[in-house]
């Protein structure tokens, strides 16, 4: 959260504030702040590659001054190496050290580096103790896996001067064809070329270069001074613009450079690929568009700076607070990507080039070519190419890459609610007996910083939050969580402990000149944790112990925020790129992955908090800021979002895109952090929120209260009926969690990823599917709207939710009514979705609830669909402790059944966990789009393994329902009384 203004204020007057804010309407007028942040032609670097790509353009004979010496090409081991030269002015050759290795998963790593830095031989200036080389450990904080070399790579055989071939991938179908003059890659699967690397020749990594200082010059009046410079300014040689390459200010800031200009820069083209996808985090549109103007294009490419921009607008290349440099772009019958590994200030623009029909050749179509210009400030150019071919197998290859998401506890994805701030321990509890007054399901209450004595983390305010033992346990009761928040800064102030021992251990972030940074937070003077010094995580852990952290009990967990880091005093709002952190690597290099450092610390910290070791549970931490590689130990929300209508519909494809960049576990605000909402965008909000992987309530400090019990009827009803239907669908939604967790495949799902031979949704970003279950919602997001349009790519038949009206038609929209009661989500033909339809407090007391399973018939007769579950809290399932099956229906048979997924030998836990679960039935079976010939059967056969021989086969009674006009006829089989982790066959002939 954020504003400035509030920073200083105490709690006893943020309590107050509140109390006037229920009286009078606030609602801040609200604007992003655009002259804090950079545009491309206000960062040195994307503003001399942006002129260097026109000038590229605009030169009929332009040629890029990149070549490989073939001379030095060496292959071994499925690594080809050799050196690149870069001729600059009068012949000189600066020499780049290339690598391209082939990986077994089928995905190719180039690495560009420069030997002149690798080897330490430049001078930096301004006595900088930085680092000299280029910045080559982005991979060391992202990549967990997928690095094993292919064993059947080959050079070709075939010769062909100015080439080198590798041939790679399973059954050596991937091709990298390097192009020696100008140096070029192309890479192809099956023969066919996807991705160019140089194609329009604008490789560019600026090399080490000595600055030429202008002569001395002698002592001059004050108001002489820039004029005297404009003289002495050296002639730019060969028309190159030098005047960012040693120093730059933004915002009253400077950043001294040591190491001078060092971008580095690649065009990437996807030939004949219309639709690009990935980059987040952005405010924009699913199908990432044009950057460089034209009909509703950008003129700005894509930022990747994480930054805090808080009121951020809609529709916007804009950097936001994370940084995921993964791109897909998507065609009929392929997907392809390409995994940027770097950590520093990136901006990628886009260019959709149309190449129409040509009438007089045969066989030239009108197609449309992606083409995709990277630029970072600093660092190795280190640029992995997955090859897919399909949707699925590249967020598997990310995933392998970068680690899969976690297995969250249960709790974490059920309902979070939040605001800053519960302004008491009394306050919370107040908030919990609410909720159940009104019996709305929540999982996990919320404390902002306002819970800290002035801010300072690790300690609770003695006036206002006087017994927080006591509060935890309240909470425990009904199996609830607390979050607290604990942010990077750390309060620079005489009788604080934690600062003191930051100082004394070094294990902060340094100035340029080696000394301890400092800048203001929230608690005004701040130092920030360098979790780049693994000395820094073994202290951070021992912050949160439970001894240490008093009031902390086993129910408490962590929120990240302001780990861009956010310096509120900092160029734009951030930290000075110049600053250094661990082993003298400069902010700039490192910017992007400080966030995934701090929020991984705090990962390692939950883990150990307990000083016994008995600390088996999974974590739970919130992280604002990312990177590649976050979701193995956090869940992110998109910030500071307003409460208007456009924020509510812009989450939907962020989060989408999200899923796809490999980090699937995401949410934004419900209701809107700034402002406050009306009732109909408090509940359509809530409506949508639900289908958001991670789903927490949050407002800002000067908004009105608006828990869902506040907005009264019908309101608080319509918004308990949506937490009911989260809550009644936790175990699809923990099976997406596990299968995200396992395969990488997102939580909530585009249509291309779904249906990618589907052309006409390829764009489709306001509707989604939930994992594997063919559960299609598609959120009301327009103010009044009381009908959606909801798009089907195939030719099974959906049915609402609700009432089982039926959907059906490939290839177009259905008008589906949606009054502000009704949530307009579909069922898929084909599919089981397994449910829990108790209503409880929390998902914790659901633990041993009976499961109902909703077949819906699709157009074969047939279904299917699978069931994961675990203890929902410990990392017992790594050792098997989990219930996983897949249910089938077969129409030809006409039965169901249940099967086991997981084959292995029964370790001790598992057999406990079984154990514990084996009273645990499925209590209802519903089948959906049921055949008329049921109408007759009074019974179904029911037979479960294991059972006793009288047991073994049973009717159960069958009740038929015909649905009527325009809705699927049903059938009801009520408790059948089979385990849900028990092998059993329900036979309805
Ligand atoms: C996370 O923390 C562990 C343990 O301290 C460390 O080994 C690992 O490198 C860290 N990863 C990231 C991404 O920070
Ligand atoms: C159930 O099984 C019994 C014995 O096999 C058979 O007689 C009966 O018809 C079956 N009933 C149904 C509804 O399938």
């Amino acid at each position: 959260m954020i504003t400035r203004k509030d920073s200083s204020r105490s709690s006893w007057m943020a309590y107050f504030f509140l109390l006037a804010a229920w009286c009078c309407l606030f609602s801040p007028a609200v604007m992003v702040k655009h002259e804090n942040f950079k545009k491309c032609d206000q960062s040195g670097f994307c503003k001399r590659n942006r002129a260097f790509a026109d000038t590229a353009a605009a030169t009929s004979s332009w040629t890029s001054p990149y070549a490989l010496d073939p001379s030095t090409v060496k292959f071994k081991d499925g690594t080809l190496s050799a050196v690149v030269l870069k001729t600059v002015g009068d012949g000189e050759k600066v020499k780049l050290p290339l690598t391209v290795t082939l990986l077994e998963s089928g995905v190719a790593r180039v690495t560009l580096d420069e030997e002149k830095r690798q080897k330490g031989d430049i001078e930096l200036r301004k006595d900088s103790k930085a680092r000299k080389e280029r910045y080559n450990e982005a991979g060391k904080w992202a990549l967990v896996g997928g690095l094993e070399t292919s064993k059947g790579a080959a050079l070709s055989e075939k010769v062909e001067k100015g080439y080198t071939k590798v041939f790679y991938g399973v059954g050596g179908k991937h091709e990298a064809v390097i192009q020696h003059s100008p140096f070029g890659i192309e890479f192809k699967r099956d023969g066919e070329t996807h991705v160019k690397f140089n194609e329009r020749g604008l490789l560019n990594l600026e090399h080490w270069r000595a600055k030429k200082e202008p002569p001395p010059v002698e002592e001059k009046k004050e108001g002489e001074e820039e004029k005297q410079e404009e003289e002495t300014k050296e002639p730019e040689p060969q028309g190159e613009d030098e005047s960012t390459w040693w120093d730059e200010s933004f915002g009253g800031a400077t950043d001294s450079k040591p190491r001078g200009p060092e971008a580095v820069a690649l065009d990437i083209t996807f030939p004949g690929y219309e639709h690009v996808f990935g980059i987040p985090e952005h405010a924009t549109r699913l199908s990432l568009k044009s950057t460089r103007g034209g009909d509703g294009a950008y003129s700005e490419p894509y930022r990747l700076y994480n930054a805090d921009v808080f009121e951020y607008e809609m529709d916007s290349p804009m950097t936001l607070y994370g940084a995921i440099p993964f791109m897909q772009a998507h065609r009929k019958g392929s997907t392809v990507g390409v995994f940027w590994l770097n950590a520093a200030e990136t901006w990628v623009d886009v260019i959709k080039s149309k190449t129409s029909a040509n009438p007089l050749s045969l066989g030239t179509k009108s197609h449309t070519d992606t083409q995709t210009h990277w630029i970072s400030e600093s660092g190795l150019l280190d640029v992995f190419v997955l090859l897919g071919p399909t949707p699925q197998a590249m967020t598997k290859q990310y995933g392998e890459l970068t680690g899969f998401t976690a297995m969250p506890q249960s709790f974490a994805i059920a309902y979070h609610q939040c605001r800053w701030n519960y302004v008491t321990d009394e306050d919370v509890k107040d908030v919990d007996r609410k909720f159940d007054k009104f019996k709305i399901p929540y999982d996990v209450i919320w404390l902002d910083i306002e819970y800290t004595q002035e801010k300072k983390y690790f300690t609770w305010d003695p006036l206002t939050f006087v017994n927080p033992t006591k509060m935890g346990k309240q909470l425990d009761k009904t199996d609830r969580k607390l979050v607290v928040i604990i942010d990077p800064h750390i309060k620079n102030t005489d009788n604080y402990p934690v600062v003191d021992e930051l100082k004394k251990k070094e294990l902060a972030v340094k100035n340029k000149d080696g000394n301890i940074y400092e800048g203001w937070c929230w608690p005004g003077s701040s130092h920030w944790i360098d979790c780049f010094n693994p000395k820094a995580i073994d202290w951070w852990k021992s912050l949160f112990k439970y001894d240490a952290f008093k009031g902390t009990l086993a129910n408490t967990f962590i929120w990240n925020d302001m780990n861009e880091p956010s310096v509120f005093n900092g160029p734009e709002t951030t930290m000075p790129k110049d600053n250094l952190h661990h082993d003298n690597w400069e902010h700039r290099d490192v910017h992007n992955v400080n966030g995934m450092t701090f929020h991984n610390a705090t990962y390692q910290a939950l883990l150990t908090r307990d000083s016994k070791g008995k600390e088996l549970r999974r974590p739970f931490i919130l992280t604002r800021s990312f990177y590649s590689g976050s979701q193995r130990s956090a869940a992110m929300w998109t910030g500071d979002n307003l409460a208007e209508w456009s924020h509510l519909e812009a989450s939907i494809p962020m989060l989408l895109n999200q899923g796809i960049s490999g980090f699937p576990f995401s949410g934004a605000d419900v209701g809107g952090f700034f402002g406050n909402p009306s009732k109909d965008l408090l509940t359509r909000w809530y409506q949508a929120g639900i289908f958001y992987p991670f789903f927490r309530g949050h407002a800002h400090i000067d908004t009105r209260r608006r828990e869902p019990y506040i907005p009264g009827a019908p309101y608080t009803e319509i918004i308990t009926q949506a937490l009911r239907l989260r809550y009644q669908l936790l175990p699809a939604w923990y099976t997406a969690f596990h299968e995200a967790h396992t395969t990488g495949a997102p939580i909530i799902r585009p249509n291309y990823y779904v249906h990618p031979e589907d052309e006409a949704g390829f764009a489709i970003d306001d509707q989604l599917y939930i994992g594997s279950y063919g559960l299609l919602a598609k959120p009301i997001t327009k103010e009044g709207a009381t009908s959606v349009d909801i798009y089907l790519a195939d030719d099974q038949p959906y049915f609402d939710y609700f009432d089982y009206t039926l959907y059906q038609g490939a290839g177009k929209t259905h008008t589906v009514q949606a009054p502000l009661e009704k949530i307009p989500l579909l069922m898929q033909g084909g599919n089981i979705i397994p449910r829990r339809d108790r209503p409880r407090r929390s998902s914790g007391l659901m633990k041993f609830d009976p499961f109902t399973l909703v077949v819906v018939l699709g157009k074969d007769g047939n279904a299917e669909g699978t069931l994961y579950i675990d203890d929902g809290e410990t990392f017992d399932y790594q050792v098997g402790a989990f219930i996983h099956r897949k249910f089938a229906f077969s129409g030809a048979r006409s039965i169901l059944t249940s099967t086991n997924l997981f084959a292995d030998k029964l370790t001790v836990k598992a057999e406990n966990y079984l154990k514990s679960m084996a009273k645990v039935r499925v209590e209802k079976v519903i089948v959906v789009n049921a055949p008329k010939a049921w109408k007759s059967n009074k019974e179904v056969n029911v037979s479960e393994e294991g059972a006793k021989e009288s047991a073994r086969k049973r009717g159960v009674g069958l009740e038929f329902f015909e649905g009527g006009r325009g809705k699927a006829d049903w059938a009801v089989v009520r408790d059948p009384k089979v385990g849900v982790g028990k092998g059993w066959k329900i036979d309805f002939n």
